[in-house]
C-alpha cells in the first residue's frame, strides 16, 4: 500500500475508534492498540509532512506553542436564556407561549449542562472553527484547544449533513476528572478550581493545547443552526446530528402538557446527581423551528426557550474570623470561620476564601452575614455578603495578612499568581510537618502507625526536623513518650524500616518536589535509572519526557539546586532508601494472569492499590470491583473487610497475600 493510502486508512480507523470510545462509550479495541495505531500515524506524518491534514486524529494531542486568541464574530449572536426558579414561572412561560402561538406546540425538555458554551463551525463535514461565547457578539478562537476534545468530531460521518452549519453546546469537565485535577492541584498547593465549570472554562482558555488535551474535557451539543437544516423539529435535528458523530444527550423529552414538563423536572432534579457531569437546571425549548421563528428574540434571550434552574443549596451565616493555613510548600490559604450552619445535609463551619483577590472582591468585614453555597461542589464557598444587614457594630475589613502567622516571615506573592507563600521553607513549622506528613502518606512511603498527631509530638520534642530524621529514631526513644507503649514504639520503627523497600518511583514522589505528583514521579522513574541521573539532568532532558513541561522541569531543577535538599537526599541514601530503579521490573508484560478476574482488597505495603491494578492488567488479568463466583482470586492486603472474607469463603475463592501474589508473578 502506498504511504498516502496507509495514512488515510489509519486516520479513518482512528476517527472511528475515537467516536466509539468517547461518543458511544463502547470501545472496540484496547487502549494500547489505539495508542500503537496513533503512534504509527504520528511517525508516518512526521516522515511525510506533505500529507499534513489539520483534521488528523493526531491533532488531538495538542501543541505546546503559546499564543493569544484571536477574536471571531459569531454569525448568529450567542444569547443566553432567561432563568426561572419556580413552577409558577414555568407555567407563565407555557401560557405566554400558548397565547402567542395560538396553536398546539411541543416543548423539548433537556438538561442544562453547567460548563462553558462553545460554537462549532463545520464546512463540508469538517470542523473549521470553534469559538467561546465571549460577549455574545464575538468570542475567542479556541479551535486548537477544542480539537483536543475527543468527543467533538473533526470529520463528520455519513453524507447528509449541510455543507455549512453551526452547532452549539457545552464544554464540560466530568466530575471524576475534576476531582482528580483538584487532588493534583492540592498536592502542588495550587489554588483549587471551585467547580467543574470554572475548571472547564479555565482549561479551554489555556495557551498550551497539550495541557488541554491532558485535562480530558467532554462536550454535549444542544443547538443546531444554519440555513438548510434537515428538519423543522429541534429534537429531530439533534437526533440527526448525533448520526453525524456529535455527542447529543439522550436526556431529551418532547412534552405537550405542563404536567409532563413538571414530571421531567422533578425526576431529573434527583437523578442528575448520578450523571457524570454537572448540571444546574432544565432547558425548555419550543420544538418547532417555525414556531421558534414566530416567537423570536428579545435583546438578550430567545422567547422560545427558558432555563429552569435547580435550587442551589445556600445558607446565610455569620463570619466570625478569617484564619490562614500554611501548606507543605508554604502556600497560604485563607479560611472563613463561620457560625455553624446546616447545608446539604452537613454542618458547615469553615469555607475556603481561596485568595486575596476573592476576599477583596467580596469586600469582606468580620461579623458580616455571608451566603454559603455548596451547589454540588466539594468545598463550600462564600458567594456573597448580605450588606443590608450590616450595622454599626460591624467589625473591621478583612485584609490579607502580610506575615506568616506561624513563623513571622514576610509573605511573598509571585507575579501572575493569586496565592501568597511563606518563603521560610526549612524553619516554618507547618511546612516542615507538612513535608513529613506527605513523606509518610499511603501513596508515598506508606509508613503506618504515624499520623499528623504523632508527627507533631515528635517535632515538638525535637526528635525530628526533617524526613531523614525518621530513620534515626529508636525504640528506646519512642517508648518513653506519652501514650506510647513498647509495642507501638516497636511497630513504628518496624514500619519505618519496612519503608526502605518502597520502590524508587514512590521515593521520588515522597520527596514532595513541587509539581511532581504520583504520575510524574512514575514517568521520572521510567526515564532515569537512579537519583544521581535525575540530579544531573538538564532542562532539555527533563522536558523531553512525555508530560513533563517547563514548569515541572524547572521545579525539579530548583529542588536539586538547593544544597539542603541534596544533603537530605544523601542522608536518606545512607539510611538505605531505594534511590535506584529495580530492574527486575514486574511491569514486563506477561500472560501469567490471562483470563483471571481479580478483586483487590485491603491495604498494601509494596505497591499502591492503583499500581496493583496496573500490574494485573499488564500481566493479562482483569481487576474487578466485587466478588462473585467468576472471581479467580482475591489479592488481599491488610485489613481486608470481614464481609468480603466471608463471601470469599462461601464461594470457595482463594485469597492471596501481597507476597504470594508477587511471587506468582516473579
Ligand atoms: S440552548 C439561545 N440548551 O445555558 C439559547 N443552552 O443561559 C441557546 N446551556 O449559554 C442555548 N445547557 O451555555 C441550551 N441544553 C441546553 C443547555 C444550554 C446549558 C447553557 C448555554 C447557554 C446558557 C444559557
Amino acid at each position: 500500500m502506498n504511504i498516502k493510502k496507509q495514512i488515510e486508512q489509519l486516520r479513518a480507523e482512528l476517527h472511528l475508534h475515537n467516536y466509539n470510545y468517547y461518543v458511544l462509550n463502547s470501545p472496540q479495541i484496547s487502549d494500547k492498540e489505539f495508542d500503537d495505531k496513533l503512534r504509527e500515524l504520528q511517525n508516518l506524518e512526521e516522515a511525510h509532512p506533505e500529507y499534513y491534514d489539520d483534521s488528523s486524529p493526531t491533532m488531538r494531542v495538542g501543541s505546546d506553542i503559546s499564543k493569544n486568541f484571536t477574536q471571531i464574530y459569531h454569525k448568529y449572536p450567542m444569547l443566553s436564556l432567561a432563568n426561572t426558579y419556580s413552577e409558577a414561572e414555568v407555567t407563565e412561560f407555557y401560557e405566554r407561549t400558548q397565547k402567542a402561538l395560538n396553536e398546539s406546540f411541543e416543548i423539548c425538555c433537556e438538561m442544562k449542562y453547567d460548563g462553558t458554551s462553545i460554537s462549532l463551525i463545520y464546512e463540508n463535514g469538517k470542523l473549521v472553527r470553534a469559538a467561546t461565547r465571549g460577549d455574545g457578539e464575538k468570542g475567542d478562537d479556541v479551535t486548537d484547544n477544542v480539537k483536543t476534545i475527543q468527543s467533538i468530531p473533526l470529520l463528520l460521518h455519513g453524507n447528509n449533513y449541510p455543507s455549512n452549519f453551526e452547532i452549539r453546546g457545552e464544554i464540560l469537565m466530568p466530575w471524576k476528572i475534576f476531582e482528580k485535577l483538584n487532588q493534583e492541584r492540592e498536592f502542588n498547593e495550587e489554588p483549587l478550581f471551585a467547580n467543574p465549570r470554572n475548571a472547564a472554562s479555565g482549561t479551554l482558555k489555556l495557551q498550551n493545547s497539550s495541557i488541554v488535551a491532558s485535562r480530558k474535557l467532554d462536550a454535549y451539543l444542544y443547538y443546531l443552526l444554519g440555513e438548510k437544516l434537515p428538519s423543522d423539529s429541534h429534537y429531530e435535528n439533534l437526533k440527526i446530528a448525533s448520526t453525524w458523530g456529535f455527542k447529543v444527550s439522550n436526556i431529551m423529552c418532547k412534552c405537550k402538557t405542563l404536567q409532563e414538563i413538571f414530571d421531567f423536572i422533578k425526576y431529573w432534579d434527583i437523578e442528575r446527581k448520578n450523571l457524570p457531569v454537572a448540571t444546574d437546571g432544565i432547558v425548555l425549548k419550543v420544538n418547532s423551528l417555525k414556531q421558534q421563528k414566530k416567537l423570536g428574540f428579545t435583546a438578550k434571550s430567545p422567547r422560545w426557550a427558558i432555563a429552569y434552574k435547580f435550587q442551589a443549596e445556600r445558607a446565610l451565616t455569620r463570619l466570625n474570623k478569617v484564619t490562614y493555613q500554611i501548606g507543605r510548600t508554604g502556600a497560604v490559604t485563607p479560611v472563613a470561620n463561620l457560625n455553624p450552619v446546616q447545608l446539604s445535609g452537613t454542618i458547615v463551619r469553615r469555607a475556603s476564601l481561596h485568595n486575596e483577590d476573592i476576599i477583596n472582591g467580596l469586600d469582606l468585614h468580620i461579623g458580616d452575614m455571608v451566603y454559603v453555597e455548596k451547589g454540588g461542589e466539594i468545598i463550600p464557598k462564600i458567594t456573597g455578603v448580605d450588606k443590608a444587614s450590616r450595622n454599626f457594630i460591624i467589625g473591621e475589613k478583612v485584609n490579607f495578612i502580610t506575615n506568616c502567622p506561624e513563623c513571622g516571615s514576610q509573605l511573598i506573592r509571585y507575579e501572575g499568581e493569586s496565592a501568597y507563600y511563606c518563603p521560610n521553607e526549612t524553619n516554618c513549622p507547618p511546612q516542615i510537618k507538612g513535608k513529613i506528613e506527605h513523606f509518610i502518606s499511603r501513596k508515598a512511603m506508606n509508613i503506618e502507625g504515624l499520623g499528623p498527631e504523632t508527627i507533631d509530638q515528635f517535632y515538638q520534642l525535637g526528635l525530628i526536623h526533617d524526613v531523614a530524621d525518621l530513620y534515626t529514631l529508636t525504640v528506646e526513644q519512642l517508648k518513653k513518650l506519652n501514650r506510647m507503649g513498647i509495642k507501638s514504639a516497636q511497630n513504628i520503627i518496624l514500619e519505618i524500616n519496612r519503608s526502605k523497600n518502597v520502590p524508587f518511583e514512590r521515593v521520588i514522589f515522597a520527596l514532595g518536589i513541587r509539581f511532581v505528583g504520583e504520575t510524574v514521579a512514575k514517568k521520572i522513574a521510567k526515564s532515569f535509572e537512579n537519583i544521581d541521573q535525575l540530579q544531573q539532568a538538564s532542562l532539555e532532558e527533563l522536558v523531553s519526557i512525555n508530560e513533563i513541561g517547563n514548569k515541572i522541569a524547572q521545579s525539579i531543577l530548583n529542588y536539586f539546586s538547593n544544597k539542603s535538599n541534596c544533603q537530605l537526599i544523601d542522608r536518606l541514601k545512607e539510611a538505605g532508601l531505594q534511590f535506584q530503579r529495580i530492574e527486575k521490573n514486574l511491569k514486563q508484560y506477561t500472560n501469567k494472569l490471562a483470563g483471571k478476574s481479580i478483586v483487590i482488597s485491603g491495604v498494601f505495603t509494596h505497591h499502591s492499590r492503583d499500581e496493583y491494578k496496573e500490574i494485573i492488567e499488564e500481566n493479562g488479568g482483569k481487576n474487578v470491583g466485587s466478588i462473585s463466583s467468576k472471581t479467580s482470586f482475591i489479592l488481599a492486603g491488610k485489613n481486608m473487610g470481614p464481609s468480603k472474607l466471608e463471601k470469599a469463603k462461601i464461594l470457595g475463592i482463594s485469597v492471596l497475600s501481597e507476597d504470594d501474589f508477587l511471587k506468582l508473578l516473579s
